[in-house]
């Protein structure tokens, strides 16, 4: 029996895959099996392998790699490289490294001892209320509210290239019968999901759903993020949608970010072609996008109207019935393809709550592109 992948139940897209007999781990697939696994992840966009929890971070590793012949296989880099835990980084609390395999993270929340090497740590789970604009009131998390943390592609989004693909093992998570809701801001819409689920946003929705001047537009446009983009925001605040941040020109200067050069700064195309499928993806990461240039014209918009335009673009990706919520069992391994799906932290954690994920991806060694 072959590797095989069944849609998801009551999801828009998502697959899980049954492995092939005989094999549990998934970075030990035939080539024609893994051949399989990839066709797998670039049509259902996410694809969930269960009953992984003890599968190694060096398997993890590998597995990660196998999707991209261009990564760099010998590098100790993460797909975020080094300005990753920068003192002024977004990012400085959202993991730590498996000592033996540095390009696996360890994510999660509450206090840990004796993880691979790794003792007496404290994980912190992303939360909105240190980096949306209009937190949660004290009301609001009493009735068990949540937000989309932050929309995102898993990228440096300077210097390297976006990763292929990010894959997640929930090693500990919180029982499924924990609920949270997201209420949107703009549409009093209600999204009930198990507590710490990850959301998934598809590009290809994303793109399918724009009015026909608006994907005449996104085919044309290239994406400019700012230099060291999650130091750059780092002052700012975020939309309550986790889309995009708020213009109160609170950033960085350019010239108060850690050096930085021209050539590094990453100008991606709007809209990523699935290789597989040959579909359109609208993708890009909006908090940290800092302008968009027509490349027909030459026109740049600056980023306060960058953002309006980014948010209007990826809101309809997010209504309820277009995303899917990974509802975490122990064991789970999910991959997503980093090029055809944002994703989003959800959950309130309090600090005795516990949690423990291995996330990995490599930054590619090509850019994303546009094939019209
Ligand atoms: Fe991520």
């Amino acid at each position: 029996m072959s590797l095989a992948a069944t849609p998801l139940d009551n999801a828009p897209f998502g697959a899980v895959i049954r492995l092939p007999e005989g094999v549990t781990d998934p970075s030990k697939l035939s080539p024609d099996d893994f051949k399989l696994l990839e066709k797998a992840l670039h049509t259902y966009l996410v694809v969930v392998i269960p009953n992984q929890k003890d599968l190694s971070p060096k398997s993890q590793f590998e597995l990660t790699t196998m999707f991209d012949e261009t990564c760099n296989k010998t590098s100790q880099s993460y797909g975020h490289g080094k300005t990753f835990r920068h003192e002024d980084s977004v990012l400085k609390k959202d993991g730590t490294t498996v000592p033996s395999q540095p390009q696996v993270q360890v994510i999660g929340n509450g206090y840990w001892s004796d993880h691979h090497g790794l003792d007496n740590f404290k994980l912190t789970q992303p939360s909105q209320r240190t980096f949306h604009h209009k937190t949660l009131t004290a009301n609001e998390l009493e009735n068990n509210q949540t937000r989309f943390y932050r929309w995102h592609i898993d990228s440096a989004l300077y210097e390297l290239s976006p990763p292929k693909c990010t894959t997640l093992l929930g090693i500990h998570v919180p029982n499924s019968d924990e609920k949270q809701k997201i209420i949107y801001e703009d549409t009093n819409e209600v999204l009930e999901l198990t507590k710490g689920a990850t959301a998934f946003l598809s590009g290809k929705t994303a793109f399918d759903s724009l009015s026909p001047e608006d994907k005449e537009l996104a085919l044309n446009t290239t994406v400019v993020y700012a230099p060291h983009p999650y130091i750059f925001i780092s002052p700012a605040r975020a939309t309550s949608d986790g889309i995009t941040m708020v213009s109160e020109n609170k950033e960085r200067s350019f010239g108060d970010l850690p050096p930085w050069e021209e050539s590094k700064v990453k100008k991606l195309p709007m809209v990523w072609t699935n290789p597989t499928t040959g579909k359109q993806h609208l993708q890009f990461h909006g908090c940290c996008a800092y302008k968009l240039i027509n490349n027909k014209t030459g026109k740049e918009t600056p980023l306060e109207e960058t953002r309006d335009l980014l948010q209007r673009l990826y809101r309809p990706a997010i209504s309820p019935e277009n995303i899917y919520c990974h509802s975490w069992k122990e064991g789970d391994l999910v991959i997503f393809y980093n090029r055809g799906v944002s994703h989003s932290v959800t959950g309130e954690f309090a600090e005795k709550d516990k949690r423990l994920m291995h996330q990995c991806n490599i930054a590619s060694g090509e850019d994303p592109v546009c094939v019209k």
